[in-house]
């Protein structure tokens, strides 16, 4: 039977064209990598429940919108990249939230035209329509095998029991608490009787806990309409927010082609559009493929990966939004030519600063949204990153309905090259429009090469494209999941025109040499990221996953 599974996976594995391997070793166990051992623990007691990755990736994230909730959650959205082993089909699931139908471009500016920034964050005007809870329900009648009650038991456990406080969430209350305070609800959770809760003390959530059954019990229909919908709709409205109960009963999931690309003989599967994520990871890597970076002396190859990000994070500025809005030159930006073409105007010795590039005319953050990736024993793979955008959102819980709600529409463009709270600018193309996805950096990725296969992704803002494309680069020079995780991080992103360094990424003789190039080095005083891999060897059968190690809940468990 196992002989004939591997056979079957190595056959239409080979017809999805991602794998060239003749004889290909099933994974011998399921990974999964999560931002919280609860989390990993759900998705693992899932598949051993018989479900399939997709089950497990619904888990996972339920889990995660209880016990991560400043990062994702039920009043959030996201994007899950799947592969099916039984067909090789590789889709994103974008459950991304939209723009109520009320909102339009102008709806963060004052009397000055200048933007609002408490409006565009705090509050329940900063909220889109959420897209999770659509992506479980299609998840689970599309691709899982085990009903949609099942895989949410054990975040509506989680909900109902609570969860001991740990510090990253702790220290996103402390940083939110102002915003917390203006509405009793979120009170109620995270700041009980007026405190942070302390080191292990439980964070119970019987509203959420209850939302839960009711999507449990009536799939999406439990969120999107009757009880719950009208309680957030009346929450919303009473709190200066625009939404409708149609706004909720419009909401779709949209099943979109994953951007692909090739590197050097490894093939690439990433996020597509509303993400910029995948087109600006496959605009660096077409530009970098010219040049072998594994050999390459550092400093050069750091100038290199540092000239390609700002390329294509002003192509992002200029040229990316909804695609189902705005008409987006995928096939140009994603193009070798295209990338040959900005190549040529890079310079080895010096640094091209970002107002020699025509486009438009620093306060990076990013601890919050989350990433995990799933790989099972048939060989179907997640890789999903989901989000409420900023720590713990928009903090506003809808009165009865344990739903906090994401902070998601500032990441439109609320004024052409205004930047958003990544310090990202963006133009027409990802204005506010009703019904519109705004346009995101989340990249979750899947890599095929001859003898791996590797599914990785990150949480971090503006720096989520660039942190994927170091771990990429990571494991192109031959490097294990481990390592890619773990890499020193740098970032540009076009502007503000700077060389962003994680703190101890760079030793000052580095640094030194970088700016005699002419970068304008910033030096950060913490660490980025959060990224959760896994691997499987396909000549093996060998599975491995890896959290990251700045942060301690991480959880990568593979059995
Ligand atoms: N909210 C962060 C992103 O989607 O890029």
């Amino acid at each position: 039977m196992r002989v004939l599974q591997t056979l079957l996976a190595c056959c239409l594995l080979i017809g999805s064209s991602a794998i060239h391997s003749s004889e290909v070793q099933l994974p011998k166990q399921a990974g999964i990598a999560s931002a919280h051992p609860m989390a990993t623990a759900a998705g693992h007691k899932i598949l051993a429940q018989g479900g399939n990755a997709f089950d497990a990736a619904i888990a996972v994230s339920a889990t995660l919108a209880v016990v991560e909730q400043q990062s994702s959650g039920i009043g959030g959205g996201g994007f899950w990249l799947l592969h099916r082993a039984q067909d090789g089909k590789n889709v994103m699931i974008d459950g991304r939230e939209v723009a109520p139908a009320a909102a339009h471009a102008d709806m963060y500016l004052d009397e000055n035209g200048e933007v609002n920034r408490d409006l565009a964050l705090n509050g329940p005007l900063a909220a889109a329509i959420p897209g999770e809870i659509a992506g479980f329900e299609h998840l689970a009648k599309h691709y899982g095998r085990l009903p949609l009650a099942v895989s949410l038991q054990p975040a509506i456990e989680a909900a109902a029991k609570g969860f001991p406080a740990y510090p990253r969430i702790i220290r996103t209350i402390e940083r939110k608490a102002k915003v917390l305070k203006r509405y009793p609800a979120s009170m109620a959770v995270y700041l009980p009787n007026g405190q942070v809760p302390k080191e292990g003390e439980l964070i119970i959530q019987s509203d959420l806990a209850n939302t839960l059954k009711a999507v449990a019990k009536h799939g999406k229909a439990g969120f999107y309409a009757g009880e719950v919908a009208e309680k957030m709709v009346q929450a919303v409205r009473e709190n200066g927010g625009i939404w409708t109960l149609e706004d909720l009963q419009n909401y779709t999931i949209k099943e979109r082609d994953p951007i692909t690309t090739n590197y050097r003989g490894h093939q690439l599967v990433t996020a597509a559009p509303p993400s910029s994520g995948g087109i600006a990871i496959a605009t660096i890597l077409n530009i970098l493929s010219a040049w072998d970076l594994t050999d390459m002396d550092r400093v050069k190859r750091i100038h290199l990966v540092t000239e390609a990000m700002r390329r294509a994070y002003r192509d992002r500025s200029i040229y990316l939004g909804d695609t189902d809005f705005v008409e987006v030159p995928i096939q140009l930006l994603t193009h070798p030519y295209y990338a040959a073409g900005l190549r040529a105007s890079i310079s080895p010795v010096k640094a091209m600063p970002s107002d020699y590039l025509p486009g438009i005319n620093d306060n990076p953050k990013g601890e919050d949204t989350t990433h995990f990736s799933i790989i099972d024993t048939e060989g179907n793979m997640v890789s999903a990153t989901l989000t409420v955008n900023t720590g713990l959102a928009s903090g506003f819980i809808a009165t009865g309905t344990g739903v906090l709600l994401n902070n998601e529409m500032d990441d439109f463009s609320a004024k052409p090259g205004e930047p958003n709270a990544f310090g990202l600018i963006g133009d027409d193309a990802n204005k506010i429009e009703p019904g519109k996805r705004p346009l995101s950096s989340m990249s979750p990725t899947f890599v095929f090469s001859d003898d791996q296969v590797a599914v990785l992704g990150t949480p971090g803002g503006s720096r989520i494209i660039t942190m994927v494309l170091l771990g990429l680069l990571d494991h192109f020079d031959g490097n294990n999941v481990h390592s890619w995780v773990s890499k020193p991080r740098y970032h540009h992103q076009y502007l503000p025109d700077k060389l962003y360094l994680e703190k101890d990424a760079l030793d000052p003789a580095t640094i030194e040499a970088l700016q005699a190039k002419g970068h304008v080095i910033h030096q950060h005083k913490g660490d980025w990221g959060n990224m959760h891999a896994v691997s499987w060897n396909k000549t093996t059968g060998a599975v491995d996953a890896a959290s990251d190690p700045r942060t301690t809940t991480g959880s990568a468990v593979v059995k």
